[in-house]
């Protein structure tokens, strides 16, 4: 009896993200369109593990960064074009702060509380299109994850059938709901799904596009390298309003 129940919650879990396969934006539009110039940019989640990789690497790029971080102190890093904002996400008047004279904004927001019902990444993410909108910052780079929307079943069969469903049902319906709120603006926007992250060097190779991922074995990158491909999307409109997963 208890089988049956678990399996029923799992089919009606996994009927809901296959409900929702395909993240509504216009794959492809605007494409052919110039790059923008990027100069300045606003890295959200800059404290954690992609964050952290993001900040590094803009700045060897040649970025003005601004580094959007709850706590400042925890970020660790100086340099002459590092400016560091304190703020949170759910707190709008911090994120239009921030927004101020940024020419995009790279997001790499997460939290390792899966069973809050608090929706940070999707509320978050209301607040950072609304600022962006608000002070004209068109482009946004979103880390969310390979396993949503067009990808499911892309993680693997251990994250298919035991993580997403009774680990992470409720992260992923957030993270299902920030994407479609990304794909319902008007910006221009790329989400990056990488596969199982890991604290692994910078190899420089990834392979990318809308049929990455395995469906028997948990894909894998690094945040390094997720960080690095997400940096390229700035300067390139390859996947314009796309969801292009990253893997090794
Ligand atoms: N782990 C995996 O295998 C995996 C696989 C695919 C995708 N992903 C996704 O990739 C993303 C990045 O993962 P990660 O492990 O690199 O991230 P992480 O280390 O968990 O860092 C998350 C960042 O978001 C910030 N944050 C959380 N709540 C915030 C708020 N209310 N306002 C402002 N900032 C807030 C955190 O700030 P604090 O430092 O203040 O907490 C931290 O800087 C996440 O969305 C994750 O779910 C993970």
């Amino acid at each position: 009896m208890t089988l049956i129940v678990v399996a029923l919650i799992y089919a009606a879990i996994l009927a809901i993200l296959m409900a929702v396969r395909r993240v509504s934006g216009q794959a492809g539009v605007g494409r052919d369109r110039a790059v923008p110039s990027v100069r300045r940019i606003l890295i959200i989640g800059a404290t954690g593990g992609t964050g952290q990789q993001l900040v590094a690497q803009a700045l060897g790029r040649g970025y003005d960064v601004t580094a959007f971080a709850r706590d400042p102190a925890k970020l660790g890093t100086t340099d002459p074009r590092l400016k560091v904002m304190k703020g949170d996400v759910l707190d709008v008047e911090s994120l239009s702060r921030a927004m101020k004279g940024q020419d995009a904004v790279v997001s790499a927001l997460g939290h390792r509380r899966f069973y809050s019902t608090g929706q940070v990444l999707s509320r978050g993410t209301a607040n950072i299109i609304r600022a962006m909108e608000v002070d004209g910052v068109r482009r946004l780079i979103c880390e969310t994850s390979l396993g949503l929307g067009s990808s499911v079943g892309r993680m693997g069969l251990y994250y298919t059938l035991f993580v997403v469903p009774f680990i992470l049902p409720l992260y992923f319906w957030d993270k299902t709901k920030q994407e479609q709120r990304i794909a319902e603006s008007n910006l221009d926007w790329v989400i990056v799904r990488p596969g199982r992250l890991t604290g692994g060097a910078r190899r420089g190779e990834v392979r990318h596009g809308n049929r990455v991922g395995n469906i028997l074995i948990t894909p894998r990158i690094s945040r390094a390298d997720t960080a690095g491909f997400m940096l390229d999307q700035l300067g390139s409109n390859q996947y314009l309003n796309d969801t292009p997963g990253v893997v090794w």
